[in-house]
């Protein structure tokens, strides 16, 4: 059986005062709309059809192919935007899903059952419903004496003992394909909008004496559709928690989940700690054992097993295993720590590579570098790597030792176990076991390396 979703994005979302279109807007780090397209990923078997209006391009384009899209122009309601999709359909799928992409919370496992009510009715809707305290706008579900769905009534135009049903209309449908697009067509036109509502399909079906079935959902939180700011902090806090949750279920310790910040696409692997005001963005990869924070913020970045970070940030940058890092380090794009590489405060690292075992203790910059095993990175040590127009590469042996403060003129090459003075300024490659010292740096003796 096939079973298609058409995601409804057309609308302004007026009250979100943003130039950027509603669906657009992050939450956990994802457009609203991803986490649309990724809760009816489980229960559809072909490509979604996204309806977009305002903003299309921008939609379309952040999209790309992994929806269809058809354009409703002028939006004229939640009908008129689901007819737009007919043509792209009609004879293509045996059910219809219908939700909106400005309700990031609602799970794939809800939908997936509201497909299952809707494959055993014999008629042809099913709907989402829930019972709520506080019915935020929306729609009510009116039941016949006999307990069947009978229609919805929008809150504007409710009688004040319709008002009070707390049965509301979340806004989730599944349809019989052919019966949906025949009665499309038989919505009238809404008297006070000019808008042609969806949810009258309901009475259309009971008035033809077919069943619509209801799927009463027990999570309020899954409803919440975002129209304003105050929404979307909403939704946020609640994704948030719900993220926490499925790390630590999985095995991850949080100190403090409140203040911990874990985008979507993040993974966690087990016995890993979080420590407080974390935050762990974007493609981020984390192994086992770790213990992470607090205060840090970590994009883009991998992270081996049995690493310590400590009030530190990293972007795009990969570490092995056992690395020591921080308070107050940096690793910027294309930093990669090796194994039980120790970087203290104040250090920042960028496209370079720190071989297994460099200390790198304190006030250092390393920019365009290739460090050997086991060499030690005196404090204040920098590498000079750019020259106003180009960036140019140092490379440093294994078993170097760099003394304080020494400045590093790329390009430049220092030989396995050599060492520099504090405070040299090294312009020339230094060949190996050599000790240079002095401004700029020249070579004073031969040394005798230790051998391990
Ligand atoms: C709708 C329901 C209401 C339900 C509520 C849940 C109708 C008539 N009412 O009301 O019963 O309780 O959702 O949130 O359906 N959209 C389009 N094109 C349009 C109009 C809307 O794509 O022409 C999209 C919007 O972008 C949005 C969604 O459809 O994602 C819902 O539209 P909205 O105007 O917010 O409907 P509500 O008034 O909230
Ligand atoms: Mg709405």
């Amino acid at each position: 059986m096939k079973v298609t979703a058409i995601l409804l994005a057309a609308g302004q979302g007026t009250r979100m005062k943003s130039n950027l279109p509603k669906v657009l807007h992050l939450v956990a780090g994802k457009p609203m709309i991803w986490h649309a397209l990724e809760a009816i990923k489980g229960s559809t078997t072909e490509k979604p059809v996204v309806v977009v209006g305002h903003g299309a391009d921008e939609v379309k384009k952040y999209m790309s192919d992994s929806a269809q899209t058809v354009l409703q122009e002028p939006q004229l309601g939640t009908g008129h935007a689901v007819m737009q999709a007919e043509s792209l359909l009609k004879g293509n799928t045996d059910l219809v899903v219908v939700c909106y992409a400005d309700m990031p919370l609602l799970r794939g496992e809800t939908l997936q059952k509201l497909v299952d009510l809707q494959r055993a009715n014999k008629g042809p809707i099913s709907i989402l419903t829930v019972v709520a305290d506080d019915p935020r706008g929306f729609g009510r579900i009116l039941r016949n004496a006999d307990g069947s769905v009978q229609a919805i009534v929008e809150e504007y135009v409710a009688t004040p003992e319709q008002q009070l049903i707390k049965e509301l209309n979340v806004g989730g449908y599944c349809f019989d394909a052919n019966w949906l697009w025949d009665t499309l067509k038989r919505i009238p036109k809404n008297p006070k909008k000019g808008e042609y509502y969806l949810t009258d399909a309901i009475e259309l079906a009971v008035q033809s004496g077919l069943s619509v079935q209801a799927l009463v959902m027990d999570d309020v939180q899954e409803t919440i559709g975002v129209n304003t700011r105050a929404h979307l902090a909403e939704v946020e806090s609640a994704m948030r928690a719900r993220i926490n949750q499925q790390h630590m279920l999985s095995g991850v310790t949080m100190i403090d989940p409140a203040s911990t910040y874990i985008e979507a696409s993040v993974i966690i692997g087990k016995d890993t700690v979080i420590m407080p005001n974390t935050y762990i963005h974007g493609k981020t990869e984390i192994g086992e054992g770790n213990i992470i924070g607090p205060n840090s913020i970590i994009r883009d970045s991998k992270i081996g097993n049995r690493c310590k970070i400590l009030s530190s940030v990293m972007e795009g940058a990969l570490l092995d295993d056992d690395v020591d890092m921080g308070p107050f380090a940096r690793l910027r794009k294309g930093a990669h720590l090796g194994n039980h590489v120790h970087m203290g405060n104040f250090g920042e690292v960028k496209d370079s590579y720190l071989a297994d075992g460099v200390k790198m203790g304190h006030f250092s910059y390393i920019g365009n570098a290739q460090i050997g095993e086991d060499t030690n990175i005196g404090a204040g040590t920098i590498t000079c790597n750019y020259d106003g127009e180009k960036k140019h590469p140092t490379e440093i042996g294994r078993d170097v030792f760099i003394g304080s403060d020494t400045m590093l003129v790329a390009p430049l090459k220092i030989g396995d176990g050599a060492r520099t003075g504090a405070g040299s300024v090294v312009t020339k490659n230094i060949p190996e076991d050599t000790l240079v010292v002095g401004m700029p740096a020249r070579a004073i003796k031969k040394l005798e390396r230790k051998q391990k």
